[in-house]
């Protein structure tokens, strides 16, 4: 089943920090499930990078279940992928304690996301945040995979990962596989709906579907979104002139299969009035089967807890033997 010597490895971390939407799902989550038929998938929810940000444990619990639940409902097979939780498999912490000590200081200064949330988060620029790169490559080399699915703001770490990876090498032989960041070539670019210059995220809710939204608030938000001001008012795919349709029309597009001249075609000669709620609804019944099938996850704890509990297994017993292998390299003595 899944020891497939022959597959190549693919491995990604999520961050549990926020609710999902339909951006994440349409752009990304909804073709992760095909990816088990030509990879070896390892999928965590990255609790331990989540808390160099201050997070209320309640919710990040809630948050670590739900995610949990809602990949699942959105195709990833825990048969077929190994699903787990960070913070469950102590290699990860271990090795990035090591990598801590080939990481340079300077390199990790130049890092933009460090200068990001360090602006972002004046009262709390800790050294997890400053060594939040190396934790991530220990995530990445434990498993030895070929490919790291990132979108565009993590290529710096995969980057670096790679810098550190090499710099072991080099003192040490061939210990770390050298991984490649894998840009996905499906996948729609979804905009927010308030604001469709900008990508739909959880910082503008106005904008923004979430999965776990109930039909009549994404109802709502289809009714309100952004059209353009042109005298038009027709639907045509115009991404420079008219974002707002533009971005409906992918919306569209991805939940029914349709194509843009498909959907000219339906609406022509019909404005916006009905074209707004029929994206609307079309929605509503993507996400509806995802929603209920989450809910019903989520009311299974028992379910839940033996996937992430298989899956930490699994992973846990490919992430020792490389921490094995580093430790004897450094020249740590075996219990
Ligand atoms: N830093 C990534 C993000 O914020 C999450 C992440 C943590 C990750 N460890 C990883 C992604 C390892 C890929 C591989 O999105």
């Amino acid at each position: 089943m899944m020891e497939n010597e022959n597959k190549k490895v693919m491995l990604s971390g999520i961050q549990p920090s926020g609710d999902l939407h339909l951006g994440n799902y349409l752009g990304a989550i909804k073709h992760w499930g095909a990816r088990a038929d030509e990879f070896d998938c390892y999928y965590f929810m990255a609790d331990l990078h989540t808390i160099t940000v201050r997070q209320d444990p309640a919710q990040l619990r809630r948050r670590v279940l739900t995610q949990l639940a809602q990949y699942i409902a959105c195709g990833l097979d825990p048969e077929k992928n190994t699903l787990f939780i960070q913070s469950h498999v102590p290699a990860h912490a271990q090795l990035a304690w090591v990598l801590d000590c080939y990481t340079m200081f300077g390199e990790l200064s130049r890092m933009t996301q460090f200068k990001d949330k360090a602006a972002k988060h004046k009262d709390n620029i800790n050294a997890g945040l400053f060594t939040y790169p190396s934790l991530m490559a220990a995530d990445i080399l434990l498993y030895q995979p070929d490919y790291v699915p990132v979108g565009e703001d993590q290529k710096q770490h995969v980057e670096i990962c790679r810098d550190i990876a090499n710099r072991f090498n080099g003192i040490y032989g061939d210990v770390f596989k050298m991984p490649e960041p894998y840009i996905p070539k499906v996948g729609a670019r979804i905009m927010s709906l308030s604001t469709p210059d900008s990508k739909m995220s959880k910082s503008q809710p106005e904008g923004c579907v979430f999965l776990m939204d109930r039909p009549e608030d994404v109802a709502r938000k289809f009714k309100r979104a952004v059209t353009d001001s042109d005298t038009e008012r027709c639907v045509r795919y115009d991404r420079e002139n008219k974002p707002g349709v533009a971005n409906l029309m992918a919306i569209y597009s991805a939940v029914t299969g349709k194509s843009y001249e498909d959907i000219e075609a339906e609406f022509e000669g019909q404005g916006y009035g009905k074209f707004k709620p029929a994206v609307g609804e079309a929605v509503v019944e993507t996400l509806r089967p995802i929603r209920e099938e989450t809910e019903r996850l989520l009311a299974d704890k028992a379910y839940l807890e033996g996937v992430y509990r298989a899956g930490a297994e699994r992973a846990a017993y490919v992430a020792e033997k490389t921490l094995r292998k580093v430790y004897k390299k450094v020249g740590f003595l075996p219990r």
